[in-house]
């Protein structure tokens, strides 16, 4: 039996209009209910049972991030010393990825327009001090597809700039529950997480703050 639910309670706010961070750059502000947002995290910790999190590292400098990783779907995001990729499998099990859960992928179709399913969802840990750089995504064939992200747990000050390294940054604060996407000019924007203000949820088995980030990597195949 299935263990993934079926149905779920309308969202939050997916019904109201995302605030515009930026052209292409939408925020859905607590768009997962508590429950919704309690019934993921549950799930996470399931999956992540058969897919631990791990902490990759930098390419070259072989340094290991601060935050830990695991991923869901058929490709996996992963970086070592041999530069950043896709993989189809974890890479201390050996194992396929567990699929992506259902409510993202609902997600997914309820907030793009994309006509295929994403590929892949990294699912970001932030324990205490973790962060994240500023970086683009842009290891993706895919890059007419957006980037949906949604924000699990403590609170986090998330930076978004422009499609230059250098372009001015401004940071917004992510609560639990808020989904955003970036797409069309903004799919290469830089962003990065300052920081996560630690013991601002409970909702974390441990503390911490989830992120999981959905992406297409391959083009559409020709009708
Ligand atoms: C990422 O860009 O991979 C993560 C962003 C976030 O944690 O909000
Ligand atoms: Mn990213």
């Amino acid at each position: 039996m299935s263990t993934e639910p079926e149905t779920f309670e309308p969202y939050a706010s997916l019904d109201k209009r995302p605030f515009e961070l930026a052209p292409g750059v939408r925020l859905w502000r607590e768009a997962l209910s508590r429950t919704q947002q309690a019934v993921l995290v549950e799930e996470i910790v399931r999956l992540s049972a058969d897919a631990p999190f791990y902490r990759p590292t930098m390419p070259r400098s072989d340094r290991p991030f601060s935050v830990e990783e695991t991923n869901f779907g058929p490709l996996g995001w992963y970086s070592d010393k041999n530069g950043y990729r896709y993989e189809a499998r974890h890479p201390l099990t050996g194992r396929a990825w567990p699929a992506i859960p259902s409510l993202l992928l609902s997600l997914w179709r309820d907030l793009t327009a994309y006509p295929e399913l994403p590929e892949c969802c990294l699912v970001n840990l932030y324990r205490q001090h973790a962060r994240m750089g500023l970086h683009q995504d842009r290891d993706e064939a895919a890059l007419d597809a957006p980037v949906l992200s949604v924000s699990l747990g403590d609170v986090a000050l998330f930076r978004f700039g422009g499609t230059a390294r250098r372009a001015p940054s401004r940071a917004v604060r992510l609560v639990s529950g808020d989904v955003v996407v970036f797409g069309g000019a903004a799919r290469l924007v830089f962003h990065g997480v300052d920081r996560v203000l630690s013991g601002t949820s409970t909702l974390i088995p441990g503390g911490g703050r989830l992120n999981l980030t959905l992406r297409r990597v391959n083009p559409l195949r020709p009708k």
